[in-house]
């Protein structure tokens, strides 16, 4: 069975955890715990063929200049982290809320230092989350078809609460990197 490791990557309470483990253990994680390391294994059978995913989430290191980072050292550091966390994985998502337009910005910085440390070839999802919050939603639809065409990635809008469209994003990652 093939093997692939995957890092989701995102602001912090952006629903990173929730939407991996509503894909790994199918349920739907109400509390906010913030997340320093954790991991997760699914072997899952996708266009036939079963292939075993280990989904890392780590600690989120904040990178846009938007949501400033004051200490110069500090950030120099978390960049190195950033990059070690990106050459350990295969495959990205990228999580962004749809409730909070900030967080697009952390996903657009981690894009361009995956790209770097990586390639521009490398598989990655994009993902906007809680979409059941409708009254809070920030991120319209006609911004997300404008930068999936702009960046050439896919995007999905998913809610881990109800379970909208949680399976689509790690297929399509998976698909993405058994073509690599
Ligand atoms: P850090 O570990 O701090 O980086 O946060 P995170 O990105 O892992 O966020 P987490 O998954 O812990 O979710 C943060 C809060 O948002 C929790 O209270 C979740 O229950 C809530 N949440 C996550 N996804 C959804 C969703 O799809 N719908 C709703 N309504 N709430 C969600
Ligand atoms: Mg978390």
């Amino acid at each position: 069975m093939r093997q692939f490791t995957s890092v989701v990557l995102g602001a912090g309470g952006v629903g990173k955890s929730a939407l991996t483990v509503r894909w790994v253990r199918a349920v739907f994680l109400d509390h906010y715990d913030p997340t320093i390391e954790d991991a997760y294994r699914r072997q899952v059978k996708i266009d036939n063929e079963f292939t075993s995913i280990h989904t890392a989430i780590f600690l989120t290191i904040q990178t846009a200049p938007q949501l400033e980072v004051t200490d110069t050292a500090g950030a120099e550091q978390f960049t190195a982290l950033n990059e070690f966390y990106i050459r350990s994985a295969q495959g990205f998502v990228l999580v962004f809320s749809l409730t909070q337009e900030a967080s697009l910005r952390e996903v657009e910085s981690l894009r361009q230092q995956i790209y770097r440390v990586k390639g521009t070839t490398v598989p990655i999802v994009v993902v906007g989350t809680k979409s059941d919050l409708t009254a809070e939603r920030e991120v319209h639809r006609s911004h997300i078809q404008q930068l999936s065409q702009n960046w050439g990635l896919p995007f999905y809008e998913t809610s881990a609460k109800r379970n909208w469209h949680v399976d689509e994003v790690f297929e399509d990652l998976v698909r993405q990197m058994r073509a690599q």
